[in-house]
Formats: C-alpha cells, structure tokens, sequence
C-alpha cells in the first residue's frame, strides 16, 4: 500500500491543487506536531515524571473552569511549538483569557490560530478519548494580534480547521476547504498517515447525541424533537433511534465523521446568560467547517453557525450539527414555535 504522509498530503495541496501556501503548511505541521507531543503526554498518565499528567492543575480558567494538569501542558505544548515557526501572528485559546500575540523577537505571519487544546478534559481521569480542535483565520491588514478584535471573524472566514482524536488511535483530522482528510497517527515512526480522503457524512442518521441530562432545562423546539426521537417507529418519524454521548465533542463528532449521526448542544436555562455551553471561535466554528466540508450541517437552531459575527473570542453558541437531513429537521422545530 502506499503510504502519503500528511507531509506529502500538504505538499500536494499546495504544489498540485494550490489550496495553500508554504506558511499554512507549515502551521498544519507544526499543529500535527503539538498534537505527537500531546498524545505522547496523555499516554503517560499516572506514570508521568513529577507526579503524572493526570488530575487537577488548581487553577481556574477565564471561564470559571477548573484546569485540569493536561488542560495546561497542552496549552503550552502549542503555544511553543507555535511560537517561532514565522507562520503566525497571534493564538487564542480556550486557556488564555486574552490572545497571545507572536512575540517580538521572532518573525510575524498572516495567520492567526484559535485552539481548544484539551477537548473534553473530565474524560481524562477516567481513560476516555479526548481531543484538540484548532481553527486559523488571515490576521486582516493593520490589525493587532494581541487584541480580540483581529479575531472577530465568522466561520466562513477560516482557511484551515481540524481536531486531533486521542482515543485507540490518534486521529488527525483536517480541511483546508478542499473536502475533509484524515490521518492516524504511526506511532513507531511518528508520522501521520493519510487513511481517509474526501470523508463524507451520510445525509440520513438513526443516532443522536445530546446529554439527557439537561432535559428539563432544555427549550421548547428541543425538547419536541427529542420527544418525537424518543417516540420511535410508532411516533411521528417512524423509525428507532439510537443515543450515543462520550461527552467530549471532538469524540461525538468523530462518531459522526465516521457514520453520521446528529450532535445537539442546545442552549438551556442554566446556560441561557452565557449564551450556551460550547465556545463559537474554537469549538464550534472549526467543527462546522469540518461537517460543512464533508456534506453534513451545523446551525444553533436558527442560524448557520459559520454565518455568527463574533464579538467575543470566548463567546458561547447552541450547537446542532451533523447529518444535513436531521439538522435540517431540527430546524424545522425551530421554524414551527
Ligand atoms: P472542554 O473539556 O474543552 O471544556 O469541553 C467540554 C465540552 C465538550 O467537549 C463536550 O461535548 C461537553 O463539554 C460535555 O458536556 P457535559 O459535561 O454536559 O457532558
Ligand atoms: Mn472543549
Ligand atoms: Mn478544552
């Protein structure tokens, strides 16, 4: 079989189908690159030096949060892998209360980078799969990459987006807007492999992911769809679903880049003041470029969520995305209330 390494898969894009240039290939290599050193120090665990990766670092972040130990290596492990490459102006992250700017002393790029480094982080404890999703935008002429106004762009704006799934295998998977690619990482060499190309979600699903949990919080639109779900072959869709929830995003998205699906995460009434649970710039926006380039759908319910003006970077949005019929149904609940 032969073997195309994302190497070669970005040499391509750039050289044969002019998808990008030199410096976005190298932010693709080095992101690829932070993602090794992350999956190298998730697999440690408890048997880490100092102490293991594992457990709480004891510091909250600018959400409120409690950081988790590998919440904040993996922060670090893309800020300096990130850092010195000439590739970038500035980065954001869901760690970082404000964007941190390229520092002087090293050459500045054109692009800017948005991460969430630890994706799904109350899975780490327990051995579940976790993940990384990252997002790049053009820094516009003149603007200051250390301000969040440089990064006020929507979705459609993005020129890259992928997410890393550090589960069995390590999974990258990538779209520079030329369709959706992924790579499994080797880990005797060290390379990412190309295993899928132009990965396509099924228009049509039989599975749904929501936490249940938050039922009784939920608004009205949801909680009629999720009732006509639950109602099965003799309710109003005449068929039985399924419900999958890993309770990682990158995890359920990946299930649903796999074999389609539907992943809601509406807003509710304990999220209501902050605009709901999932972030716009580093969460939700690079996932739906990457649903988006594969044939399926992301809205809140009422809008694409690539067409949101930002005015945040850490600004919340409801999430609903995944195979473009079911989404589509989701809208139409929206649409009848
Ligand atoms: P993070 O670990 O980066 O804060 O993200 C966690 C998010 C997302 O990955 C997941 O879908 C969701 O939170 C899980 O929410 P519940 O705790 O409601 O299951
Ligand atoms: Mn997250
Ligand atoms: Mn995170």
């Amino acid at each position: 079989m032969r073997r195309i390494s994302l190497s070669r898969y970005l040499i391509e894009e750039q050289r044969e189908r002019g998808k990008i240039n030199a410096d976005l290939r190298l932010l693709i290599e080095v992101v690829a690159r932070a993602c090794k050193g992350i999956a190298i120090a998730i697999g440690k665990g408890a048997i880490a030096e100092n102490g293991g990766v594992l457990g709480e670092a004891g510091s909250d972040n600018v959400q409120g949060e409690a950081q988790k130990k590998l919440d904040v290596l993996s922060n670090e492990i893309l800020l300096e892998a990130n850092e010195w490459g000439g590739h970038l102006a500035g980065m954001a992250s869901e760690e970082m209360e404000l964007p941190h700017a390229i520092p002087n002393r090293y050459p500045q790029g054109e692009y800017l980078l948005l991460f969430d480094p630890l994706d799904g982080s109350s899975n780490i404890d327990i051995n579940a799969p976790v993940g990384t999703i990252f997002s790049v935008l053009r820094c516009p002429e003149g603007a200051d990459p250390s301000q969040n106004e440089a990064f006020m762009q929507p979705g459609t704006e993005q020129v890259a987006a992928g997410y890393t799934v550090y589960g069995p295998t390590t999974q990258l998977i990538l779209t520079v807007g030329d369709g959706v690619a992924s790579f499994t990482l080797d880990r005797e060499c060290g390379s990412f492999i190309l295993t899928q190309e132009n990965l396509q979600i099924p228009a049509d699903t039989k599975e749904f992911a929501i936490n249940m949990s938050n039922m009784r919080h939920w608004e009205a639109p949801i909680k009629h769809y999720i009732d006509d779900l639950l109602s099965g072959s003799t309710g109003p869709r005449g068929k039985d679903f399924n419900m999958r929830w890993v309770a990682a995003m990158v995890a359920d998205v990946h299930r649903i880049m796999t074999r389609g699906g539907i992943f809601l995460y509406p807003i509710d009434a304990k999220t209501q003041s902050k605009g709901g649970k999932l972030r716009l710039m580093y969460e939700a926006n690079p996932m739906a470029f990457i649903v988006e380039q594969a044939g399926g759908a992301a809205t809140t319910g009422t809008q694409r969520i690539m067409e949101i003006q930002p005015t945040g970077v850490h600004q919340r949005v409801p999430v609903v995305l995944g195979s473009r019929n079911e989404v589509a149904v989701v809208a139409s609940y929206y649409g009848k209330s």
